[in-house]
């Protein structure tokens, strides 16, 4: 038995927690490392204390699963507005033997969930019920997915990886000025959807440096330290999350928590050039556009072009709308629906794909209706590589910033609206703009289509980057461009990383660009050339890692947020 046995590890893990609250005490404000190089390992994540976890474990001997692990569970308590237990994410596992895995903990509807359900009676999408409230959420993954990777290679106790975030809850810790503005913009809506009045709602105004304290999530963690997955999906969690769902006409049932199983999947495996990627296959979208974006402009000189010059943005642009065209026709829950992967990945197909492409003028995408991007950065990622050279890249979610705005209560942790990502009606647009039809429709116990892409590249069977963002459908435009920036234009990786990017997907017809990505006259060309052009605000959060020449990691954190890297 790895983890701790029943009762008596309860009281320890809550003794341990006691027992290191003042040795755990990090300087506020956070040294935040947006760049680090370590010749054995490296941990970036989206907060410095979820850093230091990672590493914290790295250092004692634990591998980079066993970090993943304690990561994730120090992300729900530093960073609740991605970071959670009630979520749902992905993990691409490359080992030193170079063996590859992907595990799916992705949120699944509810058994009572039906296709029409966010839709009035006439047939209207009501897009609120989807995105705030019970009826927005999802079964959640995370536990059971964080069980899973630990019970196929996790080295430490389990007990253990969950402490450093018991440890953080029941202590609290300071929060950031990025922290403090996100919690005061969120107070009504958790006060609207919340049965309780969650440790996340103050009366004043939160502010950088306030302590923020979660007795109640401590003590869920300490149940799941103790008892593992099965307090989460049929013990006395279970009965919190069941018994919120019946104050508030929520769907999920004790028999879907029961019933919740995270999957193995096979990766989504291809060679681009000298590199070999190793990703996320359906139920995201993620794996599959990416091998779409990387094979449909591979031919083409982007590096003589030059980085965000007319051409490279055109023919990027060019291939993300073709992309995320199959993405809304073909692509959802494997186990719901046939996606035709290799059709889609077929290196025939692509080059059919961009047959008409043309190097002077837009492609108009097809005319349908579609919704703006919303401009929130709510997932996260976090990459990974330990001192014998594994290497873990996950990207967790609520979904939206804060997920369904639901806090169970009694047990104090956010559920998420991941119900969102399905297709709520033909045509409709969900928050990210995106548009689906009957691949990605609701259904009892299906798995909402991802745009997930958590990534590993190797170079001679040896990992070379670990990569990731959140950003909703600008996930896959974020990692193509990072790995096209470090690829074809031969950036160092912060320049990749910190780089502004742009991102267009089909519908609607426009090139989003994060202010100053691109020059006034590359605007102006585009526009001659029939594109539409839109700023927005910051395009993702990429962690990422990348193998030296000399064999050195550098581990990057996006400048865009609290991010941190770390190593030793
Ligand atoms: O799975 C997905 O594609 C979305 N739920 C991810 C959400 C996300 O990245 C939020 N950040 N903007």
């Amino acid at each position: 038995m790895k983890y701790l046995g029943k009762k008596t590890a309860l009281l320890l893990a809550l003794f341990c927690t006691l027992a290191h609250i003042r040795a755990q005490i990090v300087p506020f404000p956070y040294d935040i490392q947006k760049e680090a190089t370590g010749d054995s390992a490296m941990v970036v994540t989206a907060h410095p204390l979820a850093t230091k976890v990672g590493l914290d474990v790295l250092r004692k001997g634990g591998n980079a699963v066993d970090a993943a692990v304690a990561v994730q569970f120090a992300l729900a308590v530093v960073y609740p507005q991605a970071g959670n237990i009630g979520g749902g994410g992905f993990l691409i596992y490359h080992g030193k033997d170079d063996q590859t895995a992907a595990l799916d903990y992705r949120e699944k509807a509810p058994a009572a969930a039906t296709e029409k359900m966010y839709l009035d009676s006439a047939g209207n999408v009501l897009p609120n019920k989807s995105r705030l409230g019970v009826l927005a959420c999802g079964v959640p993954g995370t536990v059971d997915g964080m069980w899973e990777a630990h019970k196929k290679y996790g080295r430490r106790p389990w007990g253990e990886l969950v402490t450093p975030a018991i440890e953080l809850a029941i202590r609290g810790y300071q929060i950031t000025e990025q922290e403090a503005q996100n919690l005061n913009e969120e107070r009504f809506t958790f006060i609207r959807h919340s049965s309780i009045q969650p440790a996340f709602v103050k009366l004043e105004n939160w502010v950088a440096g306030d302590w923020l304290i979660q007795k109640e999530l401590a003590v869920t963690l300490s149940r799941i330290a103790g008892y593992g997955r099965d307090d989460f999906y049929k013990g006395a969690t279970a009965s919190l999350i069941v018994n919120e769902m019946s104050k508030t006409g929520g769907l999920i049932t004790r028999e879907d928590l029961r019933r919740y199983k995270s999957v193995w999947r096979t990766p989504l495996e291809f060679d681009y050039k000298n590199l070999h990627i190793i990703t996320m296959p359906p139920p995201s979208s993620g794996g599959i556009l990416l091998r779409q974006l990387l094979a449909m402009t591979g031919d083409h000189p982007l590096k003589d072009s030059g980085f965000h010059s007319t051409a490279a943005v055109h023919l990027m642009v060019e291939a993300e709308r073709r992309a995320y065209a199959d993405r809304a026709m073909h692509m959802g829950d494997p186990d719901f629906w046939k996606v035709p992967v290799k059709k889609l990945t077929d290196m025939a197909y692509l080059k059919s794909r961009m047959a008409d492409f043309q190097p002077n003028k837009a492609t108009p995408s097809a005319k349908v209706t579609a919704g703006q991007i919303k401009e929130s950065e709510e997932t996260t990622h976090f990459s990974i590589i330990d001192p014998e050279g594994n290497a873990v890249s996950v990207t967790t979610t609520l979904n939206d910033s804060y997920g369904s705005r639901v806090v169970v209560s009694g047990a104090g942790f956010i559920l998420n609206n991941e119900m969102d990502d399905f297709s709520a009606k033909p045509g409709a647009p969900n928050l990210y703009g995106a548009i689906g039809g009957k691949a990605n429709a609701v259904a009892p116990d299906k798995r909402p289509l991802s745009s997930m892409t958590p990534v590993i590249a190797t170079k001679g069977g040896k990992t070379w980057l670990v990569v990731g963002t959140p950003g909703g459908t600008t996930i896959p435009t974020s990692v193509f461009q990072v790995i096209v920036n470090v690829a074809e234009f031969g950036m160092s990786l912060p320049e990749a990383v910190q780089a502004k990017r742009f991102h267009h997907q089909w519908t609607p017809d426009k090139i989003f660009i994060e202010e100053g990505a691109l020059t006034e006259a590359v605007i102006q060309q585009l526009i001659e050339m029939g594109h539409f052009v839109e700023p927005r605000d910051p395009i993702g959060r990429v962690e990422a890692i990348l193998r030296l020449a000399d064999g050195i990691w550098q581990g990057v954190a996006d400048e865009r947020g609290d991010d941190a890297a770390g190593g030793f």
